[in-house]
């Protein structure tokens, strides 16, 4: 609804030039801190998994934890965590993507998805696509389906969805917020 959108947008804080000069930082740390709004972005994210019919629940390290644990339990599904490289003990799957400057490298444990899986995707921000894409990647070499893309804020102007569109293969990606 309207009423949640902007209580979720009046609970996410602008940090100018930061972490470098010239960007706006969307923080979203007074969202957490009030369970109220933190309550509201969690029902409709799990309403978005249940409306695409997931089955289970990935969450991008490190702030898309944060999202996706609660809503994987508010919607009964488990939740399956994406990694920065090196943190997963067992098997892994690793994809590489592009940085502003440079690479990075995410992983999941390979055994947490199977044939019979259709996985929702929840971040807090799209920016430039690249991690959104790069688990897309992941889930689709484990063998699962992408239900779609969750995601709290969109920054438009980035151009994410027009970069992660192919990956999604007419799966959704849905954005609470677009700024
Ligand atoms: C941020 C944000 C998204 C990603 C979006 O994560 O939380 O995951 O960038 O950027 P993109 O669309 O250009 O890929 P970041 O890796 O900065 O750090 P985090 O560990 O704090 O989530
Ligand atoms: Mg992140």
């Amino acid at each position: 609804t309207e009423g949640m959108r902007e209580l979720l947008l009046s609970r996410i804080r602008d940090v100018s030039d930061y972490p470098q000069p010239g960007v706006m930082f969307k923080d979203i740390t007074p969202l957490l801190a009030d369970p109220a709004a933190f309550t509201a972005l969690t029902d409709a994210l799990a309403g978005v998994c249940a409306r695409h019919g997931a089955t289970k629940v990935v969450g991008l390290e490190a702030r898309g934890f944060i999202l996706a644990a609660p809503v994987a339990v508010r919607a009964g599904l488990g939740f399956i965590p994406v990694r920065k490289a090196g943190k997963l003990p067992g098997a892994t799957l690793s994809q590489a993507y592009e940085l502003e400057y440079g690479t990075a490298e995410i992983e999941i444990h390979a055994e947490d998805l199977g044939g019979g899986d259709r996985v929702m995707v929840i971040d807090d921000v799209l920016a430039t696509g690249g991690t959104a894409e790069a688990s897309l990647e992941l889930i689709r070499r484990a063998g699962a389906e992408v239900a779609g893309v969750a995601i709290l804020m969109e920054l438009g102007f980035l151009g994410g969805r027009a970069r992660l569109e192919p990956a999604l293969q007419g799966a959704p990606l849905e954005a609470l917020l677009t700024v």
